[in-house]
């Protein structure tokens, strides 16, 4: 059995223990690997290499792809889509694996389901807003990247007695914002999914200084508006193949407006692409190995038109369809676990 494997979209620390995963399975049983390079764009110039397990063996550590990724969206032009036919037949390829976020899969979806290509798709976003999987990989390693970050910035912001906001990834989902809040007692964080309350923001950190706290850490996400009908803070105009703006520039926004009500001196820190580079922790290698694993078995038993998933601590298989329908926002629970101590 041939098996292609592509890795699309934004780049995560665990995509290349998926890799590995899948290679490791699918050479155990005798087949074959072919690494698509540069998510849809190799699959449809055919642009590939064969990936052994002693070729991979050693990437669990690495973060990256060692595919490459590029946010090529091949349903934009039909030509594309009869070159990704093209390459199945002249690659002999029995089965693909598409490891990306809802726009790759949405790919891998379409192609399974208009075209009857045997894709099979494995979820991957720092973002963690895939629905059908509890976590995606990469998560784990960007909020503690952010974690580290946040804690080294304390200790300026105390020295400095200064306002420090800091800017987050989550494009439509604040699970980074949120996390990586409570895992560094931010004083307060705002997300995408609830509208931004500026005058709650400026009470907490107001309470915080009338305490003896000298200092103060905002965490915001990148996606978060500062109006219910506003519109996303955006670097410029530019649009990717699949519509997105280039989002950044929220972190800057409110640091103005708490230094402007407060009086006090604020700086603002975007994190930006730190949050997806390096090596990846523990959870995620382990993660992203047994998606790995079990998108390689999904291949050698022909059930296509899946994705893996994480449920509980389990890995199954969902419906690529089902999974891609619906964005996984932020949970009303765990916003208000860490809304608690913003008051
Ligand atoms: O989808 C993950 C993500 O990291 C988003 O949080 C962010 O908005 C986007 O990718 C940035 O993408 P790019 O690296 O293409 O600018």
């Amino acid at each position: 059995m041939k098996v292609g494997i592509l890795t699309g979209g934004g780049d995560c620390p665990g995509l290349n223990a998926v890799i590995r995963g899948v290679v490791q399975v699918i050479s155990n049983a005798g087949g074959q690997c072919l690494g698509l390079q540069e998510g849809w764009r190799g699959a449809i110039t055919g642009n590939h290499e064969i990936l052994t397990p002693e070729m991979t063996r050693p990437i669990i550590d690495q973060g990256g792809t060692i595919l490459g990724s590029s946010r090529t969206n091949p349903f934009k032009n039909p030509e594309e889509i009869e070159q990704i036919e093209q390459t199945f037949k002249n690659l002999g390829m029995d089965a693909l694996v598409a490891i990306g976020g809802d726009d790759t899969l949405g790919v891998a979806s379409k192609l399974y389901h208009e075209k009857g290509l045997p894709t099979i798709g494995c979820p991957k976003t720092i973002d963690n807003d895939l629905s059908a999987t509890d976590q995606t990989f990469g998560f784990d390693t960007c909020i503690n990247i952010v974690m580290d970050a946040v804690d080294r910035l304390r200790t300026t912001a105390m020295s400095h007695r200064r306002v420090l906001v800091v800017e987050v990834m989550g494009r439509h989902a604040g699970w980074i914002a949120c996390y990586s809040a409570m895992a560094t007692g931010a004083d307060y964080f705002m997300v995408p999914e609830r509208e931004v309350n500026i005058d709650e923001m400026i009470n907490v950190l107001q309470k915080r200084l009338d305490a003896g706290q000298k200092y103060g850490i905002v965490v915001v996400s990148e996606g978060a508006k500062l109006s219910n009908d506003g519109d996303f803070v955006t670097k410029d105009a530019e649009i990717d193949e699949f519509g997105h703006v280039k989002l950044g520039g929220i972190g800057d926004r409110v640091a103005k407006i708490i230094e402007e009500r407060m009086g006090k001196e604020t700086r603002s820190v975007t994190l930006g692409h730190l949050q997806r580079g390096g090596s990846p922790s523990a959870f995620d290698r382990v993660l992203g190995t047994r998606l790995g694993v079990h998108a390689g078995h999904l291949a050698l038993n022909k059930d296509f038109g899946k994705m893996v998933a994480l449920r509980g601590t389990k890995i199954v298989a969902v419906e690529l369809k089902d999974a891609v329908d619906k964005m996984r926002e932020l949970e009303d629970s765990f916003f208000d676990e860490a809304a608690e101590f913003l008051k």
